[in-house]
């Protein structure tokens, strides 16, 4: 089921969702048998932000009757650590490495891609627009504009392919597409987590340390099929597909839908070995034979 994406040569069409596969802390419990038995294409990391950040106060997540609501907060170490402590152990993975990035104005995300552009070890960026520019109070990836004005600045920054990693809470995610395209996103990758919130059973105050959270799992499989299926009509460039994949059959809908790779994201939660478990649904599925899959 190899596959390709923007010159990216890949074993088959699964990878992580951002944030949801700690890959440092599987490799010290499942040691060589992770890098043997690695169940993602590539490898996305979570989210790298310019300085360090602690997250959102406790309880961060609520689990839905079929998902997940979570309020992380975007934990990092910031550059700095990342680039020390957790670049040298993610560039031993045996697949390519994605780096997701994140920041909170222009300025942040060109420094941001500027410490990674010329990286050997990362092969890809994935760009996490789903925050506000605090400059502007707009979502960079909710408004078409926005999200143009940010690339423009950003782009010629690097040679790596960008992926564009686009925010469902928007009014016309298509159009905010069209608007990466344009501007020269390599690719984009969608649904990332919608708002969503719950409230403690008895107070009634808000249960998420953050106050809401992000609503992720099979509850956002039929969004994310809409939105992916949307999006791929609306730009050439490819498309990643995520949002509550669970089997191989969901990860055929986002393929047939448009997309060109299918990202597990909350499932992981539940099985660190889902994604060889859907890859090889998909495989059986599709009869391998890769070239119907795009
Ligand atoms: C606990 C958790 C943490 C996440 N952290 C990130 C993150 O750091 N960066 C990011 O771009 N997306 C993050 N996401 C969003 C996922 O990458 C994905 O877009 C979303 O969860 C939809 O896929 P799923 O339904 O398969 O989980 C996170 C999701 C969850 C559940």
């Amino acid at each position: 089921m190899t596959v390709e994406l923007c010159g990216i040569a890949l074993e088959h069409p699964v990878i992580n969702a951002s944030g949801t596969f700690d890959a440092i802390a599987a490799r010290r419990v499942f040691g060589a048998e992770l890098i043997e038995r690695f169940p993602f294409a590539a490898f996305v990391s979570k989210t790298v932000t310019l300085a360090p950040r602690q997250g959102n106060p406790p309880p961060r997540l609520w689990e839905t009757g079929s998902g997940l609501i979570n309020s992380i907060g975007l934990p990092t170490k910031g550059l700095e650590g990342y680039l020390g402590e957790d670049l040298p152990e993610l560039a031993e993975l045996p697949v390519p490495l994605i780096v997701n990035v994140m920041g909170f104005t222009p300025a942040e995300v060109g420094e941001l891609i500027r410490a990674f552009a010329d990286r050997p070890e990362v092969t890809a960026l994935e760009l996490n627009v789903s925050c506000p520019n605090v400059e502007t109070g707009l979502v960079m990836g909710a408004d078409p504009r926005e999200l143009s004005a940010l690339l423009e600045r950003v782009r010629p920054l690097t040679d790596k392919p960008l992926i564009v990693k686009l925010s469902p809470n928007a009014t016309d995610v298509p159009a905010v597409a069209r608007a990466a395209e344009r501007a020269g996103a390599s690719a984009v990758s969608l649904i990332n987590t919608l708002r969503g919130m719950a409230l403690h059973p008895r107070s009634g105050a808000p249960w998420l340390g953050g106050g809401g959270g992000g609503v992720s799992g099979p509850a956002v499989r039929s969004v994310a099929l809409a939105q992916v299926y949307a999006v791929a009509e609306a730009v050439e460039i490819p498309v990643i597909g995520m949002g509550g994949v669970q089997r191989g059959q969901d990860a055929l809908d986002l393929l047939r839908a448009g997309a060109t790779l299918v990202a597990v994201g909350t499932e992981n939660f539940r099985d660190p070995a889902a994604a060889s478990r859907i890859t090889a649904e998909l495989s059986a599925l599709h009869g391998n034979s890769a070239p119907e899959l795009t």
